[in-house]
């Protein structure tokens, strides 16, 4: 058993939720909390057991008022990491700064390339050859937080956006478990505003797609 403790934010499908909790990390997930009381991945999460909350931000007349909700049901749980996974919704600065260095989020394009929405779209739109993902600590810059690791996969001839979007979120699922045991371990910390790991985590099959996988 582990006493560290996890809360992870979820806004829809719920599929790097999934990896997460596939990944017996050394930390108990203590809940799973939406700003949609539809998202699919609530459900997942209630099918393991696992307790759920939703903070509805319709609720709210301005965001520091849902933030101060959200912050008050993750912070039932005391958790040592908040993992925003797929959480759709700009956390306002006070809200970023209380989880300081206890943050993570995953978003699907190599940072900075790519920072907001439809990365997918407008890789292929760009015409790069290289895509991917990012896990990087959260900061009040939109996406734009330091950086912990990336995974790269090749855009392919034909490619659409849901075939490249496919592709990502595989790497998505393989890194972002591989960090949040990293910070887990104590393999990882923001350490003055900047990423501070071992050297044990750098294999480069960490940071780049490993080659014949398509
Ligand atoms: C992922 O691509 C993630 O990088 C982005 O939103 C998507 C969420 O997917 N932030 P899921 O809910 O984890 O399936």
């Amino acid at each position: 058993m582990t006493d560290k403790t996890l809360v992870i934010l979820i806004s829809g499908r719920g599929s790097n939720m999934e990896a997460l909790l596939d990944a017996r990390l050394p930390a108990r997930v203590a809940a799973v909390v939406s700003n949609n009381s539809q998202a699919r991945g609530l459900g997942v999460a209630q099918a393991r057991g696992i307790a759920t909350a939703v903070v509805d931000h319709r609720a709210f007349p301005e965001r520091a008022a849902f933030d101060a909700a959200l912050a008050q049901e993750i912070d039932r749980h005391r958790p040592d990491l908040v993992v925003l996974a797929g959480f759709m919704r700009i956390l306002t600065a006070p809200f970023i700064e209380r989880y300081r260095g206890r943050l993570l989020n995953i978003h699907p394009s190599l940072l900075p390339a790519f920072p907001g929405l439809d990365t997918h779209r407008r890789a292929l739109a760009a015409g790069v050859q290289t895509h991917g993902c990012t896990v990087h600590f959260v900061t009040p810059a939109v996406d734009g937080g330091p950086i912990v690791v990336q995974a790269a996969v090749p855009v392919l001839p034909g490619d659409t956006e849901e075939r490249l979007a496919a592709r990502v979120l595989a790497e998505e699922h393989r890194i972002y478990p591989q960090a949040v045991r990293w910070f887990l371990e104590g393999k990882l910390k923001l350490e003055d505003g900047r990423v501070a790991i071992d050297e044990s985590c750098r294999h480069p099959e960490t940071v780049v797609s490993p080659p014949g996988r398509p």
